[in-house]
């Protein structure tokens, strides 16, 4: 009888064994069958296909069901290499330029000395505007530099508590004064568009080098060719910072996350081309030109400093003035 147990025990236990063995039979066959590569080529080919790879969430926010979006990558590859270096090589190669400059030319001395006599180049509300535009682009461009290069730079410097305060600060100090900023470059738009217009004479004053290169004088209207090339830089250069400024800064109002990505790169790119022009701006109407400050600075300029580097806005003036001077005809009796 206990032989006859043993038997039944051994038999149930040999069904139970076959049973496991069958269950599992398909799932062993298929694994033997599966490409070891073939879970990670099938994400790779849904990186490919799709913009983004999407989960579920149950929280209002649908955008946080974003598990992937592949073009995010590219977007920080560019953000923390390519910019850097095109940053980095426009601002200290513009900077090596002018000191190179400085050092070869000199400063652009007034050839015939001061006459004593000024004439007025910019009334009150012109460098009202001028200054405050400037002032704003400055603090802009200080606290843009901390959020492209803060982090590897700065940080090692001043330690992480330093660093985010300061940040914070520098934040807002971007986003408040980009309002005061736009509404300065769309005033120099319409306060200066009249002479900015280029005509033949910009092609001559660069063909004779603009009186910087070489020691000429040719001749200009109120504002030169280069004069003008700085203006339409900071009208266009301004245009495009404040629009996608302000993409990023209300983000997902106005684009979604591909838009914001493109607009961070236009934003970041002509903000740090902008400020290496700027330098070249800053440096000519500085220690690069005698009596160009004034004009900026008091508002009037020596007639030396007109006759020599905007002959033809000088004659404009003279014959303004002129004009004016002049007794109005008499009122007749038939009149
Ligand atoms: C209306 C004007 C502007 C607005 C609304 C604006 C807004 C912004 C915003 C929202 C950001 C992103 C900040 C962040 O990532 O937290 C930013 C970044 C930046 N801005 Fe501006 N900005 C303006 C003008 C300027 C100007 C004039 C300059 C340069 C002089 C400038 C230079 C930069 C730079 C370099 C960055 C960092 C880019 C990066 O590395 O991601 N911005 N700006």
């Amino acid at each position: 009888m206990a032989s006859f147990a043993r038997s039944i025990r051994l038999i149930a236990g040999a069904w139970a064994l076959l049973l496991i063995l069958t269950a599992s039979a398909p799932s062993i066959a298929q694994q033997s069958q599966i490409n070891p590569t073939a879970s990670s080529v099938r994400e790779r080919q849904l990186l490919q296909e799709f913009d983004r790879i999407q989960g579920r969430v149950s929280i209002p926010d649908q955008r946080s069901s974003v598990l992937i979006q592949p073009a995010g990558r590219e977007w920080r590859e560019f953000r923390t290499v390519a910019l850097r270096w095109v940053g980095g090589i426009a601002i200290l190669g513009m900077l090596a330029v002018l000191v190179i400059f400085y050092l070869r030319r000199g400063m652009v001395r007034l050839e015939a000395g001061r006459s004593g006599r000024t004439i007025v180049r910019f009334t009150t509300f012109e460098r009202f505007v001028h200054w405050m535009t400037a002032t704003c682009f400055i603090v802009l461009a200080i606290s843009g530099l901390n959020i492209t290069f803060g982090r590897p730079l700065l940080l090692p410097l001043i330690g992480h508590e330093a660093f985010s305060e300061w940040s914070q600060w520098a934040k807002y100090a971007h986003n408040y004064l980009s309002f005061p900023f736009t509404i300065g470059v769309v005033l120099i738009f319409l306060m200066w568009i009249a002479g900015n217009i280029p005509n033949k004479v910009d092609v001559d004053w660069v063909k004779r080098g603009g009186g910087i290169v070489g020691r000429d004088h040719p001749p200009a209207y109120r504002f030169n060719a280069g004069q003008k090339a700085i203006y339409w830089i900071v009208v266009i250069g301004g245009g495009l910072v404040a629009a996608t400024g302000y993409e990023l800064m209300f983000p997902f109002y106005l684009s979604g996350i591909e838009g914001m990505q493109f607009a961070q790169m236009v934003h970041a790119t002509v903000a740090l081309l902008f400020m290496a022009v700027m330098l070249a701006h800053i440096y000519i109407g500085t220690i690069g030109m005698e009596g160009a400050f004034e004009a900026m600075g008091s508002g009037t300029v020596d007639v030396n400093w007109a006759r020599e580097h905007h002959s033809l806005w000088l004659e404009e003036e003279n014959a303004r003035a002129e004009a004016n001077a002049r007794p109005r005809p008499a009122v007749t009796a038939a009149e």
